[in-house]
């Protein structure tokens, strides 16, 4: 009897999901995909893994290098992360006539023409649906779903733990340290905490949602990252007095100009259906020309929804290798670089530290003037006379390159105390 055989690499967070949904439901996943799914090897350095699976003896294996000199496996599951050993992993999985499934976004967005590439060479495919967005099935849908429309924006919240984060300090008035830990501690976050705060993960994300959405390859190092690290519980509650919340965006849009894709802390209006995106949840907006506008919500991250994506490509992979599916194009396209930042326009909160003393404000007001930036709120809460107090500052629609002019002749006065807090606007 044919069977589709699969070698689980890395027994973590995902992989033991991936690994529960394979023997506890072998006979749904058998049914879909018209033919058994067998896990042959659970691969992990760590034996503890094995045990807290209750793996049995003959599936595990301690070195992936074993899988690879095994004929008989069909397909490599990559859930190890990192850019090194998945990335040689897969590499020779590809070259021994291995299909691939990978959770790995970091190493897609950065090294995903070298691996696709390698993938076309020898005949097989990798598939990444839980790359982006955990249970979500956001890549099939890009690939596949919306294939008779031209994509003109994505607007995302797609990493779990800056939302979590953002929604406790929202919510709750919880400091920040303190919902990173319980984001950590429901393991939301990356392994480094910091690429889920400096807004990295949702980069590598919107950057391979973007290539799918725009044929076009974008370079990480062109996408404008900025995360939530610098948000004070005071631009929350201003955002909030005004009618606001504050959402890491991960932006992917087309305009006359080019394609914009950038991550950022984005005021959103209330009413805007992003802005009730809580906790953990992720959500992709996404307008076709043909469908609309159009959003996925779900868990993007987390053992099981994530596992859930594994194991929709396994099955997609076994369907293809068995009956005459035809299979997807290789995600293979010509680099470009995005709209730089600096042609941009938006509106713009500004939260300036400035000393409490007759003129202030109008010296501000009159720095942005002269770029021909409108004001369309001023908010001053506290009153210290001769102290450094927040001035905040909304903006109609200006000029990214006039408002950094602005901003810079701004900084230098003698009455501003720090740094201006510039956060982007969104309608
Ligand atoms: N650290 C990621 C998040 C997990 O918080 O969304 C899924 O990529």
């Amino acid at each position: 009897m044919k069977k589709f055989r699969v070698a689980l690499v890395g027994l973590g967070t995902v992989g033991s999901g991936v690994y529960k949904i394979l023997t506890h439901k072998a006979g749904l996943v058998k049914r879909r995909a018209g033919i058994a799914v067998e896990l042959a090897a659970a691969c992990d350095q760590d034996r503890r893994a094995f045990r807290r699976l209750t793996v049995p003896k003959k599936q595990t294996v301690l070195q992936y290098k074993k899988l690879l000199a095994d004929s008989q496996i069909d397909c490599i599951v990559e859930l190890i992360g990192g850019k090194g050993v998945a990335r040689t992993l897969i590499l020779d999985a590809l070259k021994k006539g291995k299909d691939v499934v990978t959770a790995n976004k970091a190493l897609l967005a950065e090294h995903g023409d070298e691996l696709f590439a390698a993938a076309k060479k020898y005949g097989r495919q990798i598939y990444f649906e839980a790359s982006v967005g955990g249970g979500i099935p956001i890549i099939k849908t890009l690939r596949e779903s919306l294939v008779g429309n031209r994509i003109t924006s994505i607007f995302s919240i797609i990493n779990g733990t800056a939302n979590y984060i953002l929604s406790k300090m929202t919510a709750e008035k919880m400091g920040f340290h303190d919902a990173l830990r319980l984001a950590q501690e429901k393991g939301y976050a990356e392994a480094d905490p910091t690429f889920d705060v400096e807004g990295t993960d949702s980069a590598h994300k919107i950057a391979i949602m973007a290539q799918l959405a725009f044929e076009k390859r974008f370079s990480l190092k062109d996408i404008p990252c900025n995360g939530i690290s610098r948000i004070q519980p005071c631009d929350i509650a201003f955002a909030d007095e005004v009618g606001y919340v504050i959402k890491l965006l991960a932006i992917a849009k087309q305009t006359k100009e080019g394609v914009e894709v950038r991550v950022q802390p984005t005021l959103l209006h209330k009413d805007h259906i992003l802005a009730n995106v809580h906790g953990s949840f992720n959500a992709v907006h996404v307008h076709g020309d043909e469908t609309g506008d159009m959003l996925l919500y779900g868990r993007g991250a987390g053992s099981r929804p994530t596992a859930s994506a594994v194991v929709s490509d396994i099955v997609d992979l076994a369907k293809e290798t068995h009956s005459a599916v035809p299979r997807l194009p290789y995600p293979l396209f010509e680099p470009i670089a995005p709209k730089k930042l600096i042609n941009i326009k938006s509106r713009y909160y500004l939260r300036f530290s400035a000393i409490d003393k007759p003129g202030v404000l109008a010296t501000i007001a009159t720095a942005l003037g002269r770029e021909s930036i409108s004001i369309s709120d001023v908010m001053q809460r506290e009153r210290q006379a001769g102290k450094v107090v927040p001035v905040v500052v909304l903006t109609h629609e200006a000029h990214e390159k006039d408002l950094w002019h602005a901003i810079r002749r701004i900084d230098r006065f003698a009455t501003i105390k720090e740094k201006t807090q510039v956060l982007r606007i969104e309608e």
